[in-house]
């Protein structure tokens, strides 16, 4: 039985990734994924494999409101993958070709992401009201000024685990600018309560003596919101400015996965140091996915697994979401978060 969650938005790239009248062949879930745009600008995703002899999609280009394949030019349309022109075929054929279709996939773009949704039945896919796609609140139509997208050769669950992981901190990232020299460790103290579809710190004010947050004003809160199958926002709001980052991971198939994340910020002169910010922001995730790289190492003998609290409660938590996530799928009944509002302390 799969462990990827279907019937879920997940990202499939940064939306400045993909050009006008650009097509791209991606894995989502084991999917073979098309995912383009039109030179009217408008995203569109279908399944990448040609319904005539099997070649992907994304060899092809795209002609207006269609995707034409590179083997025998047939066109698809980009709304519903409907077969809207076959060039070898002569007015004495009689096949109605509306009837040949390429499964497309709901596609959306928001605040600067790419979003497919992966449904875990296609018959049912229109009828089925879609849940909204992941936004970031009080954010508006803002655009991430950096995105940035990571490969991680293991399974999601790891790489949804390390990015909610507070013990790893002091020894994964260590660098001149974060947390050099020697290791003060301190016990944390935070408040969790349950959310939709997962968990989240109950927003508290920041220590005001913290230099970089004094930029988005005197009085700054913190708020980091988990919630399935793999986003997790963390948002910093201050009485001048607000700044926010958004992490998800999406599952290319059973053993590897993209770590996208955005960062948002509402300083206007802050795009200064894009360039700063963007390598940090690889650094640190590139720290994340070389411990999961050595974590393989390991993990391919298939030893037995621990969990502990409190550091270790959220991933708990995590096992525990996508377990009655499933249950309450196959039951045909409604989710019932099974996260109570607790205090959780680790010392890091
Ligand atoms: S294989 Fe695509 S048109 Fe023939
Ligand atoms: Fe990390």
């Amino acid at each position: 039985m799969s462990t990827l969650l279907r019937d879920f938005w997940y990202v499939a790239m940064p939306g400045k990734n993909l050009k006008m009248g650009q097509l791209v062949g991606k894995k989502m879930l084991g999917d073979p994924i098309l995912v383009g745009r039109r030179e009217d600008g408008q995203v569109f995703a279908m399944r990448d494999i040609c319904p005539h002899r099997g070649i992907p999609l994304h060899h092809g280009w795209i002609e207006g409101d269609g995707v034409c394949c590179c083997y025998h030019g047939w066109k698809f349309n980009t709304e519903d993958g409907k077969c809207s022109h076959i060039p070898s075929m002569t007015e004495f054929e009689q096949l109605d070709i509306q009837r040949i279709r390429v499964q497309s996939y709901p596609c959306r773009e928001v605040q600067g992401n790419i979003w497919v949704y992966i449904p875990s039945n296609f018959n049912q896919i229109n009828q089925l009201e879609l849940p909204p796609v992941p936004l970031i609140e009080g954010f508006g139509n803002i655009l991430p000024q950096i995105s940035e997208t990571l490969h991680f050769a293991c399974h999601i669950d790891h790489a949804v685990i390390g990015l909610m992981d507070p013990a790893h901190g002091p020894f994964v990232h260590t660098s001149w600018w974060w947390r050099s020299g020697p290791r003060k460790f301190r016990v944390k103290e935070k408040l969790y309560e349950p959310v939709p579809m997962g968990f989240r710190l109950v927003p508290y004010d920041m220590p005001v003596s913290a230099k970089p947050y004094k930029l988005l004003g005197n009085k700054v809160s913190i708020e980091i919101i988990f919630e399935l199958p793999s986003v997790r926002t963390e948002i910093l709001r201050g009485d001048r400015h607000q700044a926010c980052a958004f992490t998800t991971v999406t599952p290319i198939d059973e053993t590897q996965c993209e770590v996208h994340q955005s960062l948002y910020w509402t300083i206007p002169w802050m795009g200064l140091f894009k360039p700063i910010l963007r390598s940090l922001t690889l650094q640190f995730l590139g720290q994340d996915r070389d411990v999961v790289i050595k974590q393989q190492e390991g993990l391919v003998y298939n030893p037995p697994l621990m969990l502990i609290d409190d550091a270790d409660t959220q991933a708990k938590w995590y096992y525990r979401l996508k377990q009655e996530y499933s249950q309450s799928q196959l039951e045909k009944r409604s989710f019932k978060n099974p996260v109570e509002k607790r205090i959780l302390r680790w010392r890091s």
